[in-house]
């Protein structure tokens, strides 16, 4: 394509893969030996209520041991340099690409640095653990939950989302298994929209045949790599 001005980038955990999160369906999986269904889902949480609120403070207690990798600082650099538009989806809860200075992005899964109120449904910023946690400060109900996205919940900011995929003239998507939804179908409403599409994985994802362009490598490398070429054009 030869003018490219508006960006769409999405990112999953293989970005944060080399940071030392583990992914959430590869060999060293959160999920593995334990189905899904049994964590990420507002069932669970009305019938394992304690099972679900340590699943997740124990991924919000390792964020504090690791670090944005070479991805995410390259993506935030792209972010700080490029003139045109561009907007960063991740699907990821950690806050990796905050800390590498990204600005121009979203959480569509929610992240876990945040709280949310199942009662009266207020958001606000929470660390430590919601195990024995405090009730919500707004309604003084004991109904604090991660403020994480669960499976049969609708993802954030869809609608903004839509309009960038809608504009965008290139769709990038980095370090996800395209197993989601609605994320996964995120290629094929660019490409449909005229967006160019590339993806940058580990492996071929379920969806890669929808995209124009897939390179096979550590988002380590990739990404990097992809910036320099993008912003020399
Ligand atoms: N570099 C690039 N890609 C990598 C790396 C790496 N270093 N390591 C792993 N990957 C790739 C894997 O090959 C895999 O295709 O990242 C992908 C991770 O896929 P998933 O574990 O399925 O994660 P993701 O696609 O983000 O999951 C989507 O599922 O459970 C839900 O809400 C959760 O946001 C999550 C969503």
């Amino acid at each position: 394509m030869a003018d490219i001005e508006r960006i769409v980038i999405l990112t999953g955990a293989g970005i944060s893969a080399e940071s030392g999160l583990a992914t959430f369906r590869g060999a060293d999986g959160l999920w593995e030996g334990r189905r899904v269904e049994e964590i990420c889902t507002p069932v669970a949480l009305l019938q394992d209520r304690e099972l679900v609120l340590d699943f997740y403070d124990q991924r919000r207690l390792a964020l504090a041991e690791v670090e944005p990798n070479a991805a995410h600082r390259a993506l935030a650099w792209l972010d700080a340099h490029w003139p045109g538009e561009l907007l960063i989806v991740t699907q990821n809860v950690d806050d990796l690409h905050e800390r590498a200075g990204a600005t121009r992005m979203l959480h569509m899964h929610g992240e876990l640095l945040s709280a949310l109120c199942g009662a009266c449904g207020t958001r606000g910023g929470f660390a430590g653990t919601m195990v024995g946690g405090p009730r919500c400060a707004a309604c003084g109900q004991d109904a604090m939950r991660p403020d994480i996205v669960f499976f049969g919940e609708m993802p954030y900011e869809m609608e903004r989302i839509e309009a960038a995929l809608m504009a965008a003239d290139l769709f990038v998507s980095i370090g996800t298994s395209g197993a989601v939804y609605p994320a996964a179908g995120f290629v094929q409403s660019a490409r449909h929209a005229g967006a160019d599409t590339l993806e940058l994985n580990l492996e071929p994802s379920a969806g890669s045949g929808f995209f124009h362009e897939t390179r096979i490598g550590p988002a380590s490398l990739l990404v990097p790599a992809w910036v320099d070429e993008i912003v020399a054009r």
